[in-house]
């Protein structure tokens, strides 16, 4: 019986073989099986990512930073994805989570490294490091090749532009509410002067962290007057990786999922 049916599939394979479109769609449906079986699920599963404990959506002022990267292509030679691998991590600090990028749209894991990696960049260095360095990386890093970005210190954030920024992410399921897309403008002032009513905006995002002391208020460039452009990517790079608590984080640990 079963030598009678691999001889019939034998004979008929031909047919597959002789004309060339059939055989893609056939090539196409057997493969798609088996993609179908790994991926489908995923869209269903709640699980996918697990929630961590104080990661967040970007605030405006990071969120007009983490535009302008994209935008410069700081993300065409660093990557933000920290590999469990024990050089990395070494290296790095602990190995990013995928709750760690899952408000990111696009993300920004990439595949390159002509510079370091800068998923863990947060805290690393101060204010006046990166202002220096974006400046003029050479006068910090005489080896360096990255490129001088001092024009951003010249350059105001679109400070109006972020409300239809963070709108837009709402619409892709961030969770943003509708007062922090509301009050996006305000906000992304609020987070570079010290002496503003700050509060209500840093509480905000401290209760869709689960977590408090993940805004960082101060005047990022050190230069007076309307938020720039470094303003904002300094903010941005300030906060890397440094969402979650991994002096307490443990992987599978119910206390840290949300
Ligand atoms: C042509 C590739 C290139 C581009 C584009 C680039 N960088 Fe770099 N970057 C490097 C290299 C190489 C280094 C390592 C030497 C140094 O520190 O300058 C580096 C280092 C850094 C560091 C220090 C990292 C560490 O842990 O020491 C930061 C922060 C950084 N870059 C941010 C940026 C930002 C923000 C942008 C976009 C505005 C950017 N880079 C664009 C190549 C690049």
């Amino acid at each position: 019986m079963a030598a009678k049916r691999a001889n019939w599939l034998m004979r008929n394979h031909k047919w597959f073989e002789r004309h060339s479109l059939i055989l893609v769609v056939g090539i196409l449906v057997v493969v798609s099986i088996g993609g179908i079986i790994e991926i489908a699920p995923l869209f269903y599963l709640k699980n996918t990512i697990e929630k961590v404990q104080g990661v967040r959506p970007l605030t405006p002022l990071e969120l007009a930073g983490q535009n302008i990267y994209v935008r410069e292509g700081c993300n065409v030679c660093h990557s933000q994805m920290v590999r469990p691998l024990r050089d990395e991590v070494e290296r790095y600090g602990h190995y990013s989570l995928a709750a760690e990028s899952m408000y990111d749209h696009p993300f920004l894991w990439g595949s390159k490294r002509t510079g370091p990696d800068l998923a863990r960049v947060g805290g690393k260095y101060s204010d006046e490091w990166h202002r220096q360095h974006l400046i003029d990386p050479r006068s910090l890093v005489p080896q360096s090749i990255m490129p001088p970005y001092a024009f951003l210190a010249g350059r105001p954030v679109e400070v109006e532009a972020v409300r239809a920024d963070l709108a837009a992410l709402k619409a892709l399921g961030v969770p943003y509410t509708d007062e922090m897309v509301a009050g996006a403008a305000e906000h992304l002032l609020q987070q570079v002067d010290v002496d503003s009513d700050f509060e209500a905006m840093v509480d905000a995002y401290s209760v869709v962290a689960g977590r408090e002391g993940t805004v960082i208020v101060r005047n990022f460039d050190g230069a007076p007057g309307a938020p720039t452009e470094l303003d904002a990517v300094i903010a941005y790079l300030q906060v890397l990786g440094s969402f979650v608590d991994f002096s307490t984080y443990e992987a599978g640990d119910v206390a840290n999922r949300r």
